[in-house]
């Protein structure tokens, strides 16, 4: 079956999972192109196989370039050691989830392949087929996503307004992105977890001491974020990952690229990256496991 038939399939086969955006009714498949809701709303399926269920287009600074970028250095391995913590952490969790098969939904989740490769592992390591659903704003990442694995459901949709049905969801992974616990908190189910992974306080602090020389961004803490998180689940795990990224000549491009910490810096900045290279980073995280409270 073609790439972008199989990934319709999906989309059909678990439309249920669905509410309408601008109602909150339930949709169904129609005539394998569109999920419609009972008051008519109507979203079409594009041809490669995702779904947009936004209401209008949101511009995002995550364009094409950047997540491209961000797809080759995730390539390169600088995310293996925290997608083996994170995977860990989630063969715990979900020996203790009944859900089957379970869904799992990546809020965030960019060009895809953090998903893509958790769910990989978990077929593999656990011999269970998970339901995976990842949703971004950004259409050029669900586009490359839907590509890299149509086995998976892609939807350009907002996290903060989920076009998705109450307690459906045994897992909700939240990496590296913006949260809203209560859209996380009312699409998990009643035993479900949320995993969160936020920077860690030496999170490429390489780049920062080189952009950031003269304001306070040279330094970070993310202690106002698991506050918050805190807050809003009962946190009942939490794990750092570290390691340190050799920077190939090829990958300080970009690895300069696909991170949001050098949007606004002046050219002259970046050039003086270019000019001195960069041997290595360090690449620190902390995984956030919560429970709804
Ligand atoms: C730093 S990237 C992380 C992407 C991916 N999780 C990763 O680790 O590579 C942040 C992502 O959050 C997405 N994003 C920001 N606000 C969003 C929202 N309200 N709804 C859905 N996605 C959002 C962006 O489009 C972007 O892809």
């Amino acid at each position: 079956m073609r790439k972008a038939e199989r990934a319709k399939e999906q989309l059909k086969k678990y439309s249920h999972l669905f509410s309408c955006p601008v109602c909150g009714s339930d949709m169904t498949m129609v005539e394998g192109k569109s999920l419609v809701c009972g008051n008519r709303h109507n979203f079409d399926l594009a041809k490669s196989g995702y779904i947009n269920l936004l209401q209008r287009p949101v511009k995002t600074q995550y364009d094409r370039e950047l997540l491209a970028a961000r797809k080759l250095v995730a390539n390169s391995g600088f995310f293996t050691p925290l997608l083996s913590v994170v995977s860990a952490l989630l063969r715990e969790r979900i020996g203790q989830i009944t859900q089957s098969p379970m869904a799992i939904l990546d809020a965030g989740c960019g060009e895809g392949s953090h998903l893509s490769v958790l769910i990989t592992r978990l077929r593999r390591e656990m011999e269970i087929s998970p339901i995976g659903v990842g949703v971004d704003l950004a259409r050029e990442g669900i586009q490359m996503a839907v590509k890299n694995d149509p086995d998976l459901i892609w939807c350009v949709a907002d996290l903060a307004k989920l076009p998705l049905k109450n307690g459906r969801f045994g897992v909700v992974l939240n990496i590296l992105s913006p949260a809203n616990y209560g859209e996380f908190s009312r699409v998990l189910n009643a035993e479900g977890v949320l995993l969160k992974v936020v920077p860690g306080k030496k999170y490429l602090t390489e780049l920062r001491t080189v952009f950031f020389a003269d304001n306070d961004q040279k330094t970070y803490s993310n202690e106002r974020v698991i506050r918050h998180f805190a807050k809003h689940f009962q946190l009942v795990a939490q794990q750092k990952v570290f390691s340190r990224f050799s920077v190939e000549e090829e990958m300080l491009r970009p690895l300069l690229k696909m991170t949001p910490l050098s949007w606004h810096v002046p050219k002259e900045k970046m050039e003086q990256v270019f000019r001195k290279g960069l041997k290595e980073v360090t690449v620190e995280f902390e995984v956030l496991v919560g429970q709804k409270t």
